[in-house]
């Protein structure tokens, strides 16, 4: 690339090609853009927390110190609650519905999003990142209400996600493709690095948490050992043929982090439904909805292990659901596994 794009320049020259465009949107995504550079220069320092004042206690400063996951749920909260952009949020942090303080005016999206994701890596000084989805709301006018949040992800109107790793990198789709930004930490502003991403053709990895192998269904079981290369399907059924395989397994524990490297690398998450978790564990609306939002445009496939991630219609905002994400071909394949070993049904 030749020139600086800034994050925010790239978000006007996108607001351009929509005439009918009224800038809210486009100041809503600057705004998450905003609160990912506070979070991260938090996410930084997460290490002196034992230094400076451990979650509850009280810092050299005099300043209440919070737990890295609480402070990225009130930054994005505080930052999008006054721009009248807004008529609700949801934070997989918070139990119910967060509405917008009387004093200030309600908009017309909502927001979704998981503030850290991955949070029990902090500790270790392990990658992990922020997710976050946005409705067109449903509702007419008022403030908004659960329904709003409740879409399923085919209709959402953006989606992206940060990653707080060796570099600060934030993710976004609005249904134009797939773009990636880089903070570069001495100017504070998200550059352009990675326009137009897509899912390489040739997968390197899959990424599951294998402990729980005694737990995955038939299906499951015998995916797995098809990716390792250890086992035909016989016959050969939809999705991926096995020259792909055996792929690496790499598996982080931050969803984020997994789920980036494989946007960027090739390749498959998956967090099964299991007999320890019968509804999978991630998250339908702050973690799985979003990402298969991105997959999809980036080419690639998000699926409960028997449909589309994006089809499916929330009933909760903490729904739970299975996750199998990634290259096309390699998400059809778990379909097929399932579809074949399990009845369709996860056991
Ligand atoms: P969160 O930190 O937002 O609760 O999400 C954690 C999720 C996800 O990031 C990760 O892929 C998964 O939990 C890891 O779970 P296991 O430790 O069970 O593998
Ligand atoms: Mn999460
Ligand atoms: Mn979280």
């Amino acid at each position: 690339m030749d020139q600086l794009i800034t994050i925010e320049r790239f978000i006007i020259d996108q607001e351009r090609e929509y005439p009918q465009a009224t800038g809210i949107f486009s100041r809503l995504l600057e705004d998450m853009a905003l609160a990912a550079k506070i979070i991260s220069r938090e996410t930084r320092r997460a290490g002196l927390t034992q230094i400076l004042g451990m979650a509850g206690r009280v810092n050299v400063q005099g300043e209440q110190q919070m737990k890295l996951d609480i402070f990225a749920n009130e930054t994005i909260i505080r930052i999008n609650s006054y721009g009248g952009r807004l008529a609700a949020m949801a934070s997989e942090e918070a139990d119910d519905l967060i509405h917008i303080p009387p004093e200030y005016a309600c908009g017309k999206y909502v927001l979704i999003f998981d503030p850290l994701d991955g949070s029990s890596n902090i500790d270790a000084n392990i990658s992990v990142g922020t997710i976050f989805a946005i409705h067109r709301r449903k509702s007419f006018d008022g403030c908004g209400v659960i329904e709003d949040c409740l879409q399923p992800g085919r209709t959402l109107a953006a989606a992206g996600y940060v990653i707080y790793g060796p570099s600060t990198m934030m993710v976004y789709t609005t249904g134009n493709g797939v773009h990636g930004f880089t903070l570069d930490p001495t100017l504070g502003e998200f550059l352009l690095s990675h326009p137009n991403i897509s899912i390489p053709a040739q997968p390197k990895y899959y990424s599951a948490n294998h402990s729980y192998e005694p737990h995955w269904t038939n299906g499951v079981q015998h995916y797995t050992r098809w990716l390792q290369g250890r086992e035909p399907m016989n016959p050969e059924k939809g999705g991926m043929d096995a020259s792909a395989c055996p792929l690496s397994a790499r598996y982080v524990g931050s969803l984020v982090a997994d789920f980036h490297r494989n946007l960027l690398e090739g390749g498959v998450y998956y967090y099964p439904a299991d007999t320890k978790f019968p509804q999978g564990k991630l998250r339908l609306t702050y973690e799985a909805a979003p990402l298969a939002f991105i997959a999809q445009q980036a080419g690639g496939y998000g699926s409960n292990g028997q449909q589309p991630i994006l089809d499916i219609h929330p009933r909760s905002l903490h729904e739970r659901t299975p996750l199998f994400i990634g290259n096309t071909g390699l998400v059809r394949k778990a379909e097929a596994f399932i579809a074949q070993d399990d009845n369709g049904t996860p056991k």
